[in-house]
């Protein structure tokens, strides 16, 4: 199925295609469902501590509607939050969420999407790949920056100090079409990054991504990424268990 599918360096043909499937894709990975939330609070924090803090909050719920309306029945409480958080709180969450990842999107397009030629392909140890099918539509991309994100650094230390001289990479805008998806081209793109890394003489690559994306974790552990660290991108984030992920591949 993926013999029709070439990998070939980006030209300037391809740009809005590229930026248009970066940007949609990268927004639309973060998005969660309702019950989506409540999946994520639970495995977060375990099924008891989960209990106990949602009957803890029923409670206080309780006695502060019994102080207001004189309403003391836990179960008619119950009732209440829980529509008020299914209905109000978890779709403003959502909102919330999607919010970041379209700003987050488009301040990638800003900095490196809007002129790819000039930030990957103008030295020659970065690049900037496309997967093209038999019409020349872009199904699917990949890049390799020459540099270890700032963020990342920190987190490395135990593996890797890029002061000793030790080249590292990053993977970044892996995407591929959601209607190519399965047919063995993430890999594909992932593996032209990695012989390219090896090619110059990178030690190691890196990338980041979130929790919610599974498929992307998925994929980076089928290419010989291990995750080496995670962390909390803000305090409401915690209470959920969705944290920004650091993996890394030694070469
Ligand atoms: C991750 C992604 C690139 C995978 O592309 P793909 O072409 O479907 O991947 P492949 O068919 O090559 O699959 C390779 C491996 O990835 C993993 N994988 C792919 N899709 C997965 C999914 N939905 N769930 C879990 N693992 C998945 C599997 O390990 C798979 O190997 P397998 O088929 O032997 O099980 C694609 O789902 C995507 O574009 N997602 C959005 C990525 C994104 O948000 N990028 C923004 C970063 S800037």
């Amino acid at each position: 199925m993926t013999d029709t599918i070439k990998i070939v360096q980006f030209q300037d043909k391809y740009k809005d295609q590229v930026v248009d499937l970066v940007k949609r894709e990268t927004a639309a990975n973060v998005g969660v469902k309702r019950l989506k939330w409540i999946t994520l609070f639970f495995k977060r924090n375990g099924f008891i501590v989960s209990t106990v803090y949602v009957g803890t909050t029923v409670y206080i719920f309780n006695f502060l509607l019994s102080l207001f309306i004189s309403q003391n029945n836990i179960f008619v409480s119950a009732i209440i939050l829980a529509s008020f958080i299914f209905f109000v709180i978890l779709p403003q969450l959502s909102k919330k969420l999607a919010k970041q990842a379209v700003h987050y999107s488009e301040s990638i397009a800003e900095n490196d999407l809007d002129d790819i030629k000039g930030t990957y392909l103008s030295q020659d140890d970065k690049n900037f790949w496309v997967a093209v099918d038999e019409y020349d539509n872009v199904c699917g991309c990949v890049s390799l920056s020459n540099q270890m994100p700032m963020e990342t650094q920190y987190h490395l230390g135990k593996y890797i100090k890029e002061n000793d001289g030790i080249k590292v990479a990053e993977v970044k805008r892996m995407v591929v079409n959601p209607n190519y998806r399965r047919r063995g081209i993430g890999i594909k793109l992932c593996n032209e990054a990695i012989n390219f890394a090896k090619q110059k003489n990178f030690r190691a690559i890196v990338n980041t991504t979130v929790t919610l994306n599974q498929p992307l974790i998925g994929l980076y552990k089928k290419a010989g990424f291990f995750k080496v660290s995670s962390f909390f991108f803000q305090v409401l984030w915690k209470v959920f268990g969705i944290q920004v992920e650091v993996y890394l591949k030694l070469l």
